[in-house]
Formats: structure tokens, sequence, C-alpha cells
């Protein structure tokens, strides 16, 4: 891995199995699940606006409220360098699918991002790998960047399926999906809000396989479960994770300023 710093800015000759990356930027995503108002998410946002103010520019900041809150924090953030996801997105641009919301919605709040196959909604909602390509290529055709989460259970890391299920849920989430308009995230499920994130040069190791299955050296690969402002450190300095994506720890905006800002050597990551 070589890697040099101009001034605000970090390139790196990144090695990978496809090739060699030129520029691959951070993407730092804060994934708030079901929590926040929007009263709360302003006062989130008023906290977090001077942690970005010096945002070096080799990282994206990318936070996904609740769906109700998006307008709010769209506009209290309006200025920052902070883009807003969306925690989820439907595959059709409108119809009867009562408690869903479709791409233009999301589009007319400056939403750029969709999070698509959180274990949360695959394990509560019963989301399959079809519907969770539908809804990428819909976000992808709306110009919304998909962020696909994927991982195995701590059952199926102890039946050595690891490879396996993430293979297939790369090659089948990202059917006819366009390489350079994606982030994926590898999200182990046994080490979400449970406080046992997975070791970086583990997480290292999948996600240069991730990588290698989607076939562009530049595609975005992101690490989540359990992040903190403790490990994240660590976790950056890998040259295969490009970013994180982080639950608990991103509703804290001290705690996901330091996140953020996190620092890695000249030289590595
Ligand atoms: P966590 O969640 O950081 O709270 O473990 C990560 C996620 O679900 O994206």
């Amino acid at each position: 891995m070589i890697a040099w710093t101009t001034p605000g800015r970090r390139f790196s000759l990144a090695p990978t199995t496809q090739g060699v990356s030129l520029v691959r930027k951070a993407v730092i995503a804060g994934n708030w699940k079901m929590h926040m108002s929007c009263a709360e998410a302003r006062a989130f946002a008023d906290s977090f606006r001077g942690q970005v103010e010096n945002l070096p520019e080799d990282r994206q900041v990318v936070i996904a409220p609740p769906y109700l809150a998006i307008p709010t924090l769209s506009e209290a953030l309006r200025g920052t360098p902070v883009a807003i996801a969306a925690q989820n997105v439907h595959w059709d641009k409108k119809g009867a699918y009562t408690g869903m919301v479709s791409a233009p919605m999301l589009l007319e709040h400056g939403v750029t991002h969709a999070i698509v196959g959180h274990s949360e909604p695959r394990k509560y909602y019963s989301e399959t790998d079809e519907q969770i390509n539908l809804r990428a290529r819909t976000a992808q055709i709306y110009g919304l960047i998909p962020i696909l989460c994927v991982g195995e259970s701590l059952d199926q890391r102890e039946a050595r399926e690891t490879e396996r299920v993430i293979h297939r849920q790369v090659e089948q989430g990202l059917e006819g999906i366009a390489p350079d308009r994606l982030i994926v995230a590898y999200e182990p499920i046994w080490a979400i809000g449970t406080g046992k994130s997975c070791a970086a040069e583990e997480a290292n190791r999948i996600c240069g396989l991730i990588r290698g299955w989607v076939g562009d050296p530049d595609v975005i690969v992101q690490y989540g479960g359990s992040v903190n402002p403790a490990t994240i450190d660590d976790l950056m300095a890998q040259p295969e994770i490009d970013g994180v994506l982080v639950g608990g720890a991103s509703l804290d905006p001290i705690g996901f300023g330091r996140i953020v800002n996190y620092q890695v050597p000249v030289g590595v990551g």
C-alpha cells in the first residue's frame, strides 16, 4: 500500500485483487435507525456543525436519519459537507405501498444516498436479495447512491459459511448495478449493536474479497458493526476499508465527530 498526502487530500495506490485504485474517497456514514425526532436532529446538527468545519477533503460524511427527520436535518446541515441518506428506498416510484417511501420523494429533500439490504429489514421484514436488488437499481436510476449492506450471522460464521453467504448477497444484490455509483458495506450481523467489533484485519480481508467480487478496484467498501471512536483509526488504517457505517455511535455529535475526523498515519490506510 502506497499512500501520500497533499494538503487536505489523501490519494492512495491500493493494491486490490482487481488491480490498482487511484482514488477512493472514504465515506463515513451514520445510520440513526429509529432514533431522533426532528427536534433532536436539529440539536444534533447544531452541535455537529463544528465537527465538520475542517473536515479533510479525502472523506465524505453521510447521515441517514429516520424519514421524518430528513427535511429537518437536510435544512439544518445546509452549507456543511454532510450528505443525507435514506435508511431504505422503495423499488417503485409511486403506488399502493402503505408505509413506504420512494426515490423521487427523497430527492425532493436533497437525499443523495440510500441504504439497502441492512440486516434489520432483512430480518424483521423478510427482505430478500431480489427485493434489495430492485431497491438498489431504482436508487441508481434516480441518481441515488445505494449503500448495499451484506454480512453473515454468527451461526454462518461458525459454520464457515461467511464467504459463501456474502458472495451470494453481493452477486444477487448487485445484478444490473453500476459499480461506479455504489457503496458496499460489510456488516457482520454478530457485530451490529453488540459492542463486539470485527477485528480490523478480518474486516479488511472480507472487504478485499467483496471488492474482488464486485469486480471494480474503485468501488467503495465500508465496514460496519460496533464502530466507535476507539476503533475508528485502526479500521481506517486498513487498505481495503474505505469507510464505515456507524449505528449507535453516530447518535452522539461529539463521538461521531471524532469518528469522522479519524486519523491515520501518513503512509498507512
Ligand atoms: P452499530 O450499527 O454501529 O450500532 O453496531 C451498525 C449498523 O447497523 O449499521
